[in-house]
């Protein structure tokens, strides 16, 4: 046990921000700013697919400096004039097409694309836009089939041009601070032996579209899609996407991935089309995952449910015998939690690497000497009915890192240092295809109704 001190409270800890600055310039994964610095000559980019994500992407890439982009490129007209139109808006003279093969034969100068369109077509777009010497920003889930993921890495390979994929959770400073510091580093959480992750989302309805903004059905069949309504709604079916575990799963168990530097060895799932009746994708799915990891066993279980909000958003919680942490893109669902067998932690909140305790979700804050420095005293939490043999064990702690950006404007630095500086991608085509391999495996345990393993071999493109 390490000599107990005075823990930080939150206020402290604000106070100290100036330290914690200090120590965050320090981090790695921050310092890639200063290499940035160093070079920053004019990236120009174009964009394919200006949905709903790539309006978003635009929006984040027009906060770096030096980037200029020069086509946007959507078979939607409705989408495509949005996009030059904000294009326009911050001096951005990006020439508008229909089909994104005249976008790679017409611009020459483009060092890189980035790509948003469905995922059925993410293995088509970036393929041709690595073959035209293009580096490339896609999109998650890479592709919808195992063998579309491959066709990318390999394009990277041959074309020696970079693959980031959009798994943006890996360049947020609070996961890479979480997963360098305080469970690498520190090994604050011990021995990780389980995981659960979920996102909860409520009913929606079907995409629609603006009166008169529709494509005629010969158009969508070119590009192909069946009609508008699968069109707009392209998540659902088959043949598009990969459903609610590669739209939102992906993300969540690409963390699980990341943060043990390991791949699963079985996965058991189950679901079904249960509420919707017009999606073909199962709309609520439970997986379970066996992690080897060099200090055991991890069983990891992860839930997308579409049809309730219920039982707290979406995040990753990673438990360990010392402690846990629960972590999302929310910072309002993160906490760390340290187990009352554990050696304390005050050591590591002067450092800053994590944050005083704090009271609250059932864990009362263990009585500490910061009330004799005439800090005001945390309030207990009102859980008189809570058994205190369940919540005592653990305190609350935070982590000390927040995103003040977009939360996808980290990830796309990350790429644009790498292209102009050699900085490591966050998310290369190798690591985002053994993510691919994780999530579709989950679609195919559940048509099997039977658990699934997985070779070593099947996570190397
Ligand atoms: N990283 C994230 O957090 C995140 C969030 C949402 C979506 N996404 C991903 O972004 C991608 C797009 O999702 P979205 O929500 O923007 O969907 P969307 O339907 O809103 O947008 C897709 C766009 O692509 C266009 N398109 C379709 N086929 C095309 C083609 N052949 N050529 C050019 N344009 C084409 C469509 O017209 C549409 O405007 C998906 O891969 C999705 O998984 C990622």
């Amino acid at each position: 046990m390490s000599a107990p001190s005075t823990p930080l409270t939150r206020r402290d800890f604000l106070a100290n921000s100036a330290k914690l600055g200090a120590f965050v310039a320090a981090a790695p994964y921050i310092a890639r700013g200063a290499d940035a610095a160093a070079k920053t000559d004019q990236l120009n980019v174009a964009l394919i697919g200006c949905g709903e994500q790539g309006a978003v992407l635009l929006n984040a890439a027009l906060k770096i400096p030096n980037i200029r982009f020069k086509a946007i490129c959507d078979i939607w007209p409705y989408r495509r004039t949005y996009g030059e139109r904000l294009l326009k808006k911050f001096g951005h003279d990006a020439k508008p097409y229909e089909d994104y093969r005249e976008v790679l034969s017409s611009h020459p100068e483009l060092d890189a694309v980035i790509i948003a369109t469905p995922d059925f077509k993410h293995s088509e777009h970036t393929v041709a836009a690595l073959k035209a010497g293009k580096h490339v920003y896609c999109e998650k889930l890479m592709s919808n089939t195992v063998e579309g993921a491959r066709a990318m890495v390999l394009a990277a390979r041959e074309t020696k041009k970079l693959l980031q994929l959009g798994h943006q959770r890996r360049s947020n400073p609070r996961y890479l601070h979480a997963r360098d510091k305080i469970v690498r580093d520190a090994k604050l959480l011990g021995r990780v032996t389980n995981i659960s992750g979920q996102w909860h989302r409520a009913v929606t309805d079907d995409f629609g579209f603006p009166v008169g903004q529709g494509i005629a059905e010969a158009k969508l069949n070119q590009y192909g899609f069946a009609n508008m309504h699968e069109f707009r709604n392209w998540r659902w079916f088959k043949r598009y996407a990969g459903g609610p575990m590669s739209d939102l799963g992906a993300h969540q168990i690409d963390v699980y991935n990341w943060m043990l530097g390991a791949n699963p060895r079985l996965c058991l799932a189950s679901g079904g089309v249960d509420y919707y009746k017009t999606h073909e994708w199962y709309d609520n799915a439970i997986a379970v995952f066996e992690y080897p990891t060099q200090e055991g066993i991890v069983r990891a279980t992860y839930e997308v449910l579409t049809t309730t909000s219920a039982g707290g958003g979406y995040h990753e919680y990673f438990m360990g015998d010392l402690g846990a942490l629960k972590i999302s893109e929310n910072p309002k669902y993160t906490k760390l939690y340290r187990e009352a067998r554990a050696p304390e932690w005050d050591e590591f909140a002067k450092k800053g690497i994590i944050a005083s305790p704090l009271s609250g979700e059932g864990a009362p804050a263990p009585v500490k000497p910061w009330e004799k420095q005439g800090v005001k005293k945390l309030a207990a939490p009102s859980n008189a009915t809570v058994d205190v043999r369940e919540t005592a064990a653990l305190s609350a702690w935070e982590i000390p890192v927040t995103l003040d950006k977009a939360i996808h404007q980290p990830h796309l630095e990350n790429f644009f240092d790498a292209v102009r500086n050699g900085t490591p991608l966050n998310c290369p085509g190798e690591s985002a295809f053994a993510t691919a391999v994780t999530i579709l495996k989950i679609n195919e345990s559940i048509a099997a109704q039977k658990a699934l393993t997985f070779a070593p071999g099947d996570f190397t493109a």
